[in-house]
């Protein structure tokens, strides 16, 4: 689980203690998140098409690209029982680099009520081949990229694979992927970037899972190498004795690259992959950008 003192950087998602972290921020950043709105509003509209196209509505697959621990299907499925949709034929696929991240999903999304859940450790660059191996292919109604995850796709040739793993994915007329985009103004504000310098301070977070175990992350430096951003931080882990004092159980520099995919960049790369359009730009708060993407029938 890492170790006291390596020097290796960590990616900001690998490790057990940082998928909690993760959730531990996410929960602080409760007013951005509009985005299962969002997502829901797709999914009705995406059962009206079926039904018009008579097909059954009630059938669905949903696919969360970089899904983390699993915070947009949980919160789509949420929205969908309390809006009495039968879940029961939907099958909701959650994949993500991040072995930790996928492990943390399974262990703590409850998803009863959805006939048939999955989650995969893979990168976005692989969409096709996950969704081929399911017998998927054109055969998708939703596909999410949520909380700005495509900027961990740093190069136009992986944005390029990815929509095209897009494209092969989605039922043709039916089906929407929703990409959305962090706004690189709105990022300062994040508790990613709380920092001591800032007079914020660093952020500590109880642990829910570890008994007695505190996280704390301090950003310690920011770069950039063109258009991707690096930010580095120190991520510490405490464990509390009885008497209170503190033991540091792990101290590890973790890294997190992003790329700022600009609007004429996003428009660019949708334009560039034959067999998809972009259907709809939406700004719903001042965190990120959603580009909604069809195929061609
Ligand atoms: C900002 S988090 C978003 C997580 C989740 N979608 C949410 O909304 O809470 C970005 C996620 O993308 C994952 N990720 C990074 N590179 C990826 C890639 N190439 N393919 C798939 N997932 C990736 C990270 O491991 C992380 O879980």
């Amino acid at each position: 689980m890492g170790s006291l003192g390596t020097d290796e950087p960590l990616d900001f998602y690998s490790s057990p203690y940082l998928a909690e972290h993760y959730d531990l921020i996410c929960a602080q950043e409760g007013s951005f998140f509009k985005d299962i709105e969002i997502f829901s509003a797709e999914l009705m509209q995406i059962r009206d098409r079926k039904r018009a196209k008579f097909q059954d509505p009630d059938a669905l697959v949903v696919i969360d690209v970089g899904t983390g621990t699993g915070r947009a299907l949980h919160g789509l499925a949420q929205k969908a029982l309390k809006n009495g949709i039968d879940l029961s034929k939907v099958t909701f696929l959650g994949f993500d680099l991040s072995q930790d991240m996928v492990n943390r999903a399974a262990q703590t999304r409850d998803l009863t009520g959805v006939g048939h859940v999955e989650w995969v450790c893979a990168s976005a660059v692989d969409l096709d081949s996950v969704v081929c191996a399911r017998g998927f292919h054109g055969k998708v109604d939703l596909i999410m990229f949520a909380d700005g995850g495509i900027l961990h796709l740093t190069t136009p040739e992986e944005g390029h694979k990815f929509l095209r793993g897009l494209e092969m994915s989605l039922r043709p007329g039916i089906g929407r992927a929703c990409i959305s985009v962090t706004n690189r103004e709105s990022v300062d504000d994040l508790h990613y970037y709380d920092t001591e310098a800032s007079g914020k301070g660093a952020v500590e977070y109880e642990s829910q899972h570890f008994p007695n175990l505190i996280y704390r992350n301090t950003l310690t430096g920011i770069t950039e190498e063109g258009t991707v951003g690096i930010s580095t931080f120190q991520f510490e882990v405490w464990k509390v004795q009885e008497d209170g004092r503190r033991e540091l159980v792990e101290s590890r520099v973790t890294r997190l690259a992003g790329r700022w995919w600009t609007q004429s960049e996003m428009k660019d790369l949708i334009g560039e992959v034959p067999g998809i359009y972009l259907a709809e730009i939406a700004s719903p708060d001042n965190r990120q950008i959603f580009y909604t993407v069809e195929v061609q029938q």
